[in-house]
């Protein structure tokens, strides 16, 4: 059977794209054919994926915004919308991550996670809805495991993840009679990235982590990049609501012993 799916004269917003998997994300459908924009705090971030997916072929643009700040969203989002008309797929995949205790965090770092997981993916989808095609539109959020399964030292992650499927599920639910799908996409641990980097910070959780993915391997930016190009075309034109595990069957066995792990090191650090 042959398969071609083609983005060409389709527009792709990834925020969060400029690095990681959300990067990734976005050289998939760059090399489909589409128009991309990618947005993060970072401008050099920004013009760094720029260039790349220019490399690639693409028409892109890029503008720096914390997710955070409404307005600076809104702002960078019109200027995509003059430069590239109504959006096609949105992506929204901005986040952060530490691994601390509710004991050893303060209230402003719990805070921070959520303003930037939770709010900043109501921001960002609240800011997309007038320049998403209606019908037609696809939005896919990034979830996270810490969404369905607790996890020690992810309190912070595992509240604001859990939100984000939420609003996935509620605006599949508003958003649908405009003809607008809403689904979350749940990566595994994804090889060379920050998150696993934070999370699996010496070979042997690394270790220890591959073993516990059914499929014993972790994924690549691409193995979630396919699952997005699949929820953005036509293929899934009836899928609406879902949140989507792509992580190797990993959340079956509950991430395996990551979240003790998790909790011993980061006891560790706290008590110095
Ligand atoms: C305890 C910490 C901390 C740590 C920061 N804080 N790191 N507390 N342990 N390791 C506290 C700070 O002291 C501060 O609280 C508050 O958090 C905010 O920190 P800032 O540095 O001022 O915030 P900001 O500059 O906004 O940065 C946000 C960030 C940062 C989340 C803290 O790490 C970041 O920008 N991360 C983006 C990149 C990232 O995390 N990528 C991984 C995503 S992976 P006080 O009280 O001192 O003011 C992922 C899921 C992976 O999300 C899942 C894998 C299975
Ligand atoms: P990453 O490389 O750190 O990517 C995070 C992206 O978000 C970057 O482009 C970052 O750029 C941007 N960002 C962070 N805070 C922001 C803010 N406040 N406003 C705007 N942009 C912001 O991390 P990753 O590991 O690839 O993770 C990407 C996504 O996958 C996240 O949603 C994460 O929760 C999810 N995930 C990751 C894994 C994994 O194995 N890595 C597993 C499950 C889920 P700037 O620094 O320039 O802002």
């Amino acid at each position: 059977m042959s398969l071609t799916i083609d983005f060409s004269n389709k527009t792709v917003v990834v925020i969060g794209g400029t690095s990681g998997i959300n990067r990734g994300v976005a050289e998939v459908f760059a090399r489909h054919g589409a128009r991309i924009a990618v947005a993060s705090r970072s401008d050099d971030k920004v013009q760094d994926t720029v260039a790349s997916l220019k490399a690639l072929g693409a028409e892109t643009m890029g503008f720096s915004a914390d997710v955070r700040d409404l307005a600076a969203i809104e702002g960078g989002l019109a200027t995509v919308h003059e430069a590239f008309g109504i959006f096609d797929v949105l992506v929204s995949g901005a986040a952060g991550n530490f691994p601390a205790t509710v004991n050893g965090m303060s209230a402003n770092a719990f805070r921070s996670v959520v303003e930037i997981d939770l709010i900043g993916t109501f921001h960002v989808m609240k800011a997309c809805f007038s320049y998403l095609k209606r019908p037609g539109a696809s939005v896919i959020n990034i979830s996270a495991p810490q969404a369905f399964l607790p996890m020690e030292a992810q309190a912070h992650v595992c509240s604001a993840k859990a939100g984000v499927d939420m609003i996935t599920r509620t605006l599949a639910l508003e958003w649908g009679g405009e003809g607008v799908r809403v689904n979350s996409i749940v990566p595994g641990p994804i090889d060379g990235t920050e998150g696993m980097l934070r999370l699996a910070p010496n070979e042997l959780v690394r270790k220890r982590v591959v073993e516990s993915v059914p499929l014993r391997r972790m994924g690549s930016p691409e193995d979630i990049g396919q699952a997005c190009l699949f929820l953005g075309s036509g293929l899934s034109s009836y899928i609406s609501g879902v949140v989507l595990p792509v992580d190797g069957g990993w959340s079956l066995g509950g991430c395996g012993d990551m979240s003790s792990y998790l909790g011993s090191l980061a006891r560790q650090k706290e008590q110095g």
